[in-house]
């Protein structure tokens, strides 16, 4: 899909003229009035919708009333939502050149763009029967702001890529497949793999990925702006399968465990983007990616780990791995005197049983970083909700052999596992941690997602780092 900006959108000669309709009241447009209204009672509920011929009446061919509801509860991710509709319908009748023409919405263009270029989504290049109709590219007119359309491009371009990535197959997408992405970004790119990581001193991330004949790799991008006000840190989990381990999952809980790089696919996306962006802010993207697997030299319940700040682990479930590489990852991320550290992971089912799908849970240790990570998610159309750490919910991390141990328990399994990622961080460093585990990966389609991947975080920062 292709937006072009223009004003011009009644006069359009175009396949649809797309107008928009608050719920009981009148279109801009006569003919859509006199037929759909007026004849045929259309109500313009929200995401209903009426398609109508014009018979050369106006240069456009056919004209889509879509119903977006009453104005009080219109939001701006009803807009976007509005906006995949849009995409969907004019896909399922072929229409190759589009004019979106919504009145009454100015404050509302940027998600408008956004919601029809994410309803262009999908995933099907494993598919041969692909339908080739639909390959031609649309070309949708609308009238927006030079810099909102770029940035809404821009923005769910990186979510694309993100979504790409984390809906590829296990065995394409492995660590050695990040990293080779990651230095194909024209930014600065360090990879460790193997035999360093453990030089690294990073036992705990090391471990996880002993048991894959996948080689480990930590990925550290760099983008570093003249005079950044700032600098971040965001590090993402990269467990690109998470089969349990030794403790394995049984069939049904690994079935989509290939999305368990969903965060660092996130990083990934972000951070192709902040040159396009022009972020002023430096940014450091890290990923430590393995595949957690339970080969014959699978690390083991009962190891002892010790991570990079010195800090010794029980390992007490193979399957709370997430958090062993997001440990040193934590501690590197904290060496690198940054303002904020960002950690995004797919980290706990007790996040997904609490949450849904519907939010990710946000922790952390500055209440004003958290406020501010929640705000910029709401605003680009993602949910973030913040689940408590009182630090009760580290009772279960102790252990008699080592330090702490890296599961507590099943009740609060969200909280606990921020407790243990805390154990990681530096004193002083402002922290936030994103579990993402229930909003990354869907069954079934859901709002303007398809099923799978949801590039989930990439909005969220992308729209920090730049309100920043
Ligand atoms: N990758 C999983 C978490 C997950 C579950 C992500 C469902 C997406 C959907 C993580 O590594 C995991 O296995 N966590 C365990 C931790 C437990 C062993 C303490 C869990 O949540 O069961
Ligand atoms: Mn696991
Ligand atoms: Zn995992």
């Amino acid at each position: 899909m292709k937006i072009e900006r223009n004003e011009n959108l009644k006069e359009q000669v175009c396949d649809v003229l797309v107008v928009n309709m608050f719920e009981g009241e009148k279109t801009s447009q006569e003919l859509a009035n006199k037929y759909a209204v007026e004849e045929d009672n259309f109500k313009g509920k929200f995401k209903e919708s009426y398609l109508l011929q014009t018979y050369d009446k106006i240069p456009a061919r056919k004209i889509l009333v879509m119903g977006i509801g009453k104005k009080e509860d219109l939001t701006s991710d009803k807009v976007r939502e509005i906006g995949a509709k849009i995409t969907n319908k004019v896909n399922s009748i072929k229409a190759k050149t589009v004019a979106v023409d919504f009145e009454n919405l100015d404050e509302y263009k940027r998600e408008l763009a956004e919601g029809l270029l994410i309803g262009n989504y999908k995933f099907d290049k494993y598919k041969s029967n692909k339908d080739e109709d639909n390959e031609e590219e649309i070309i949708v007119s609308l009238d927006i702001k030079e810099d909102d359309l770029k940035i809404a491009e821009i923005t769910i371009s990186a979510m694309e890529t993100a979504r790409n990535y984390a809906n590829e197959p296990a065995s394409v997408m492995t660590p050695t497949k990040l990293a080779e992405i990651a230095q194909n970004i024209e930014l600065n790119t360090k990879v460790y793999s193997g035999y360093e990581i453990e030089e690294m001193n990073m036992g705990a991330f090391y471990a996880v990925g002993k048991g894959s004949s996948e080689d480990p790799k930590f990925i550290h991008i760099t983008y570093a702006p003249k005079n950044a006000k700032k600098k971040i840190a965001i590090i993402g989990k990269g467990i690109t399968f998470d089969s349990g381990g030794l403790n394995i999952k049984p069939a049904s809980s690994m079935l989509t465990m290939r999305d368990d790089m969903s965060a660092a696919a996130c990083v990934l996306g972000v951070m192709s983007k902040l040159k396009e962006l022009n972020a002023q802010i430096e940014v450091h993207g890290i990923i430590a990616a393995c595949e957690n697997m339970p080969g014959c030299s699978a690390y083991k319940q009962g190891d002892i780990l010790t991570a990079r700040n010195g800090k010794t682990i029980e390992v007490d479930n193979t399957d709370a791995e997430g958090r062993l590489t997001l440990a040193d990852a934590l501690c590197y991320a904290c060496e690198l005197k940054v303002d904020e550290v960002i950690d995004l992971a797919t980290l706990t089912g007790a996040c997904m049983v609490a949450l849904g799908t519907q939010a990710a849970g946000i922790f952390g240790n500055d209440q004003d970083l958290i406020d501010r990570l929640i705000k910029s998610a709401d605003k680009a159309g993602e949910r973030y909700w913040q689940l408590p750490m009182y630090k009760e919910y580290g009772d279960g991390l102790k252990s008699e052999m080592a330090d702490i141990k890296n599961s507590g328990g099943r009740w609060g399994g969200a909280s606990s596992a921020a407790i243990f990622l805390q154990n990681f961080v530096k004193e002083g460093q402002k922290w936030a941690h994103i579990d993402i585990a229930g909003v990354a990966f869907l069954d079934s389609a859901q709002k303007y997602y398809i099923k799978g991947a949801t590039g989930a975080g990439v909005r969220a920062l992308i729209n920090y780092i730049l309100n920043n």
